[in-house]
């Protein structure tokens, strides 16, 4: 039986600010953000929107009523959770009116984590292929005004339908993997922002992907010339790239062009949206097939997963008959294009609103914000949720 992606969504807030303006106002040329790093605009999310509105409204333009009814699993993955005991996939559940029959739980490895949760799909579908699993991986990237990592933030969500007979993408056997205790990106509990070690970090994504691709290699016996393309975690959109060419030698070189054309249509999305942590690899590949000209049906897709702390993924997939057709290509054209600019001093000011930490309760403008979930405030420990649209 094939398993993979059957439905893929995207939502990030419809707010972002320009790299080259930031980096004006930090007094750094702007080329090492645009080019050095890779970004071109950062994604700010408003108050009203957290990792469980940012999933939800990434589920929305993927979900049927059928869908709602078959889908008995649900796994979100984040780092930037809202509670340290309910999985925030129940929040999700109940806003998107699915079965009650349904499994939810939240699954934590920093980036790696919606990897993870497709793997666990894999194993429920295989036990219970008439089943659907959507996986969630959702994330507002924080590192701080003013510090080195604050190019690299971000918001967004990714949510995907895992079933037998995918649409899409198979995701097929193997899989290689590999864990090492180091701390090179974590977060605290008292904290809300991240701690990173951004060099070591770098250096480590390298060196995992490495390991993987080697043992990948040793398993399959596979090389670049069986991939059409290569998707990758992508923190920032330079570091992909530096890991795809810290592969490349004498022997590649005839693939070395197809995969570097490939990678460039697959960080299209991610530097506009900047890091969204989980759902950064599968943001790539959203790009790389909505905006890809010439990839056939068939194509071999290899997909790269890092999360700091750290674990490595490498595993690929084979594109389906007719998967253009499922993608949503135009509705996250326009949700990119009609975000608004904000000057430094606006993103400064909702960088630095913040929900109440000491029990208060607050309700929020979600008239304010376009999307259709929004959180609408706090009141009795509990966030409470909006769906404009129920
Ligand atoms: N024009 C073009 N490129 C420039 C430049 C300019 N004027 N100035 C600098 N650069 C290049 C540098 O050469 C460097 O390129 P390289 O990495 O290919 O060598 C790049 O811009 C970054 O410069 P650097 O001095 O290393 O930046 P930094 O010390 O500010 O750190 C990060 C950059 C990415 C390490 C930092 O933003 C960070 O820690 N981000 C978070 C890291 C992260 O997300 N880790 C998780 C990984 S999963």
């Amino acid at each position: 039986m094939q398993i993979g992606i059957d439905k893929i969504g995207f939502y990030t807030p419809q707010m972002y600010i320009d790299m080259n303006e930031l980096a004006e106002a930090r007094d750094v040329d702007p080329a090492k953000f645009t080019i050095g790093i890779g970004q071109e605009r950062m994604a700010v999310p408003p108050i009203t929107q957290d990792a469980v509105t940012l999933a939800a409204n990434a589920a929305l333009e993927i979900l049927t009523d059928e869908d709602k009814q078959q889908i008995d699993y649900v796994i979100f993955a984040t780092e930037s959770g809202i509670d340290q005991s309910k999985a925030a996939a129940i929040y999700v559940h109940r806003l998107l009116g699915l079965n009650p029959n349904a499994r939810s739980v939240e699954v934590k490895e920093a980036c790696f984590g919606a990897t993870a949760g497709i793997q666990m799909a894999k194993g429920h579908i295989a036990l219970h292929p008439e089943s659907k699993v959507l996986v969630l991986g959702s994330d507002i990237s924080r590192y701080g005004l003013n510090t080195g990592g604050e190019v690299t933030q971000g918001a967004g969500a990714v949510a995907m339908i895992i079933s037998a007979n995918p649409r899409i993408m198979t995701i097929d056997e193997p899989s290689v993997y590999h864990t090492e205790d180091i701390m090179d990106f974590w977060r605290p509990n008292y904290s809300d922002v991240a701690f990173v070690d951004g060099k070591f970090s770098n250096e480590k994504y390298i060196s995992f992907f490495q390991n993987v691709w080697g043992q990948y290699q040793t398993k399959t016996e596979m090389g670049l010339a069986d991939f059409d393309a290569i998707c990758f975690h992508m923190p920032y959109t330079k570091m992909g790239l530096k890991a795809l060419k810290s592969i490349f030698d004498e022997e590649t070189n005839s693939d070395q062009d197809r995969l570097m054309d490939r990678y460039e249509i697959s960080k299209t999305y991610n530097k506009l949206v900047g890091n969204i942590y989980t759902g950064a690899l599968y943001l790539s590949l959203i790009s790389l097939l909505e905006l890809n000209t010439d990839i056939e049906p068939g194509a071999r897709i290899g997909l790269y997963s890092y999360g700091s702390g750290a674990v490595g993924e490498f595993f690929s997939g084979i594109l389906q008959p007719g998967y253009k057709e499922v993608l949503k290509t135009a509705q996250h054209q326009k949700l990119l294009e009609e975000r608004k600019a904000l000057s430094v001093a606006e993103y400064e000011d909702i960088f630095q609103e913040g929900l109440p930490t000491d029990g208060s309760s607050v309700t929020l403008p979600v008239e304010e914000d376009p999307a259709v979930i929004c959180l609408g405030g706090i009141e009795n420990h509990s966030r409470h949720y909006v769906n404009k649209n129920r």
